[in-house]
């Protein structure tokens, strides 16, 4: 085994891809995985100058002229665009990437009843939760870098197990993605690529929020053990250890990481 780096070198050598990372989790995954030294790729669907500054960030604390951070707009549930996705990290970096993050996702901030559920909105959170985890993981499957240091994590959710009303599309779409990654880790067997799903509890981001009355955000607040709703930084470091070679050992797991909250 290497001897361990110091801990802002352990992804020098490593590019990574995060999907979603204009905002909220996944903004965060970036911004930690280049503390640790990897050069990003920051994914967005619509929101270009909010990735532009986060790249920019990454560029401007980099110690070298070199570029580190490069965003690219991709839908994750198009696959021509998880395809140039990858395509850019490539000629962006010289190399295949090594770790992918599937942040993005989204949520129907009005929790329908399935009884009231509209189909349209249905197939849209399983277009872009479930089809487009299934895209990235592909790709990655795929193109990550063989032989050690290649990673998959993505972002499902605990309401997978909390299964709270409201939920009856979002939970499934993010149950599937729990499943298949299970199976990815095994079907990545001498590949040295691991695949995991990181499972946060309530965050407070724009999804969280969105749609929600004091009541409901007091009431997730009062469910946590630890009686606080999850911050971006409570998900982000558990990725990056994911992502570096002391995380090697966990795979095929899907870690939740709520507090507590049920
Ligand atoms: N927040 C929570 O309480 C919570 C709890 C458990 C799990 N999660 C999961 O964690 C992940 C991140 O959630 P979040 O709270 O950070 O959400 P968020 O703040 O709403 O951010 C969503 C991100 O996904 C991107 N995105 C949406 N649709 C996309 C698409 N079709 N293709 C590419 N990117 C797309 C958005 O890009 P634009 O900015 O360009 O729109 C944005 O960067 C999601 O998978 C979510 O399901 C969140």
């Amino acid at each position: 085994m290497a001897a361990a780096s110091a801990p802002q070198n352990q992804l020098s050598d490593r590019v990574a891809i995060v999907t979603g990372a204009s905002r909220g989790i996944g903004r965060a995954v970036a911004l930690h995985l280049a503390s640790l030294g990897a050069r990003v790729v920051i994914n967005y669907a619509s929101n270009a100058a909010l990735a532009d500054s986060i790249a920019a960030q990454i560029n401007s604390a980099a110690k070298s002229d070199n570029v580190r951070a490069i965003t690219v707009q991709a839908d994750v549930s198009n696959p021509d665009q998880v395809k140039s996705l990858f395509d850019a990290a490539e000629s962006a970096f010289g190399a295949p990437a090594h770790i992918l993050v599937n942040s993005a996702g989204v949520l129907d901030s009005k929790l329908p009843s399935i009884a009231d559920m509209p189909l349209e909105e249905f197939d849209r959170t399983f277009s872009i939760n479930a089809r487009g985890a299934f895209l990235c993981c592909r790709e990655a499957a795929n193109r990550l870098k063989r032989g050690g240091g290649g990673r998959i994590v993505c972002l499902t959710t605990s309401v997978v197990a909390s299964l709270k009303v409201g939920y009856g599309a979002y939970a499934p779409s993010k149950a599937a993605v729990e499943t298949m990654v299970k199976i990815l880790a095994k079907e990545l067997k001498g590949t040295g690529i691991t695949a995991n799903a990181v499972a946060p509890g309530p965050v407070a981001t724009e999804m969280f929020f969105a749609g929600k009355t004091e009541e409901a955000i007091k009431k997730a607040v009062d469910d946590c053990p630890l009686g606080r709703l999850g911050e971006t930084g409570d998900v982000a470091p558990l990725v990056g250890f994911l992502a570096t070679d002391a995380g090697e050992w966990v795979n095929g797991q899907v870690i939740r990481v709520n507090g507590g909250y049920v």
